[in-house]
């Protein structure tokens, strides 16, 4: 591979694909595969086919049954996933988006996540951590209403609800990995909230092309501006079926098949290593990523959890990787995925480590941001290395 000068990159649903660098063309056999593009949403047109690589073999589950349940959960929660997976649509990848809630798996944040993957020059292996967490995606219909008299409150509620409820949800609770917005007028001034949704900040987009009237109207609506709430808003009339930012149907937001007590609604594993000759295709190991310490203690073996941020492969045969939820740094040995070492970091490092050489020794730093999946969140960075006596 690495004479071969090719790229590989990994894919957040489902394989690698290994493309030669200098002619763009793959490295294994790339099939367009036909698809579902029944039950699609009216005006909605949906291509017949997807790319699909013949190798390498996909590092995740890409398809679940209504059997895949987390066997783990308290019975009571398993009773109700069971209810719930059985009214979604499920079973395969690339199901239309619908007003009946369906599965996304292996998820919107992986398979792969903006980590990236490490590879090892010497062995043409891949390293890639993966996510395996199903997501309910459900589509309703965004019915237009030509504009009534209309204070700035009630604006501002409808404006948050079309612009922002994705993501933080109608209750103002937050969805997913989108933080609540509930009380945030003790956080943020008029001020600082208009320069945070013009600027956005890391995940959440910019929203400067909103008019200053309906930004002002989100405002009164979040920060609780009671006067601010009571002045009219003036109305433009559109037209719905020319206007191009009208939506006909919005998504109900970034939700996770999560069971009551908190553990993932599927079967584990929740997260994975994986190495991935790329000479051949084949996966040479998977391990799991990341445990839950109540499940340990009940001698349920690792199931992996959700992570973010990549792994480093270093030239003396180990693969270093934080990303898990458990806020573990761990190393292991390249050829063979068993885990060697591991430190726990003040909070996740969801962060790839980064790793420099100084005066012959070698050091691995790791940022443990934490914050995102509930977890604690800290501003402290760790370095590693071996004692300097050891070195050769
Ligand atoms: C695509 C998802 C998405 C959308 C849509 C979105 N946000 Fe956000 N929002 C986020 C994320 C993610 C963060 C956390 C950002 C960070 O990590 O700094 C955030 C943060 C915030 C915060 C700061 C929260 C805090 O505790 O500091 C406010 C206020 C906010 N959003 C308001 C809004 C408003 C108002 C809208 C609609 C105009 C909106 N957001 C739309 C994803 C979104």
């Amino acid at each position: 591979m690495a004479k071969d000068r090719s790229r590989s990159t990994t894919h957040q649903t489902w394989n690698g694909i290994c493309i030669r660098r200098e002619s763009g063309k793959p490295v294994f056999e790339i099939n367009e595969v036909p698809q579902d593009t029944l039950n699609a949403l009216a005006g909605d047109q949906l291509w017949p086919t997807q790319p699909i690589p013949v190798k390498p073999a996909p590092f995740v589950r890409q398809t679940l049954t209504t059997k895949d349940i987390n066997p783990y959960a308290a019975d009571s929660a398993k009773k109700k996933l069971q209810e719930q997976i059985n009214s979604y649509r499920i079973g395969k990848m690339f199901i239309p988006p619908g007003k009946q809630p369906s599965l996304i798996f292996p998820g919107y944040d992986g398979g792969a996540e903006w980590g990236g993957p490490a590879f090892d020059p010497e062995t043409g292996i891949l390293y890639v951590n993966a996510n395996e967490m199903a997501w309910v995606m459900e589509m309703y219909d965004n019915k237009y209403e030509a504009p009534k008299k209309e204070t700035y409150g009630l604006a501002g509620k409808r404006l948050y609800a079309n612009n922002c409820s994705v993501c933080h949800g109608m209750d103002q609770k937050g969805t997913g990995n989108n933080p609540a917005l509930v009380d945030i007028n003790k956080k943020y001034t008029y001020e600082t909230f208009i320069t945070h949704i013009n600027n956005g900040r890391r995940m959440m987009p910019a929203f400067a092309f909103l008019s200053q009237q309906d930004k002002d109207a989100i405002a009164s609506f979040i920060l609780d501006q009671k006067a601010e709430q009571k002045k009219e808003y003036k109305a433009v009339p559109i037209d719905p079926l020319t206007d191009p930012n009208y939506m006909p149907y919005k998504m109900a937001g970034y939700t996770k098949f999560m069971s009551s007590d908190g553990y993932p609604g599927i079967t584990p594993p929740w997260g994975t290593l994986n190495a991935i000759n790329l000479n051949t295709g084949d996966l040479v190991w998977k391990v799991p990523l990341g445990e839950y310490e109540a499940l340990k203690a009940k001698g349920v073996p690792p199931t992996g959890t959700e992570n973010y941020g990549g792994p480093v492969v270093t030239a003396g045969g180990l693969v270093f990787i934080a990303a898990a939820r458990d806020a573990k740094m761990r190393a292991f040995n390249k050829y063979t995925g068993k885990q060697v070492w591991e430190y726990d970091l003040p909070a996740p490092g969801f962060a790839t480590p980064a790793v420099f050489e100084l005066e012959g020794r070698m050091f691995i730093v790791i940022a443990c941001g934490g914050g995102k999946l509930g977890t604690q969140s800290s501003d402290k960075y760790l370095a590693f290395a071996l004692p300097a006596a050891a070195k050769k």
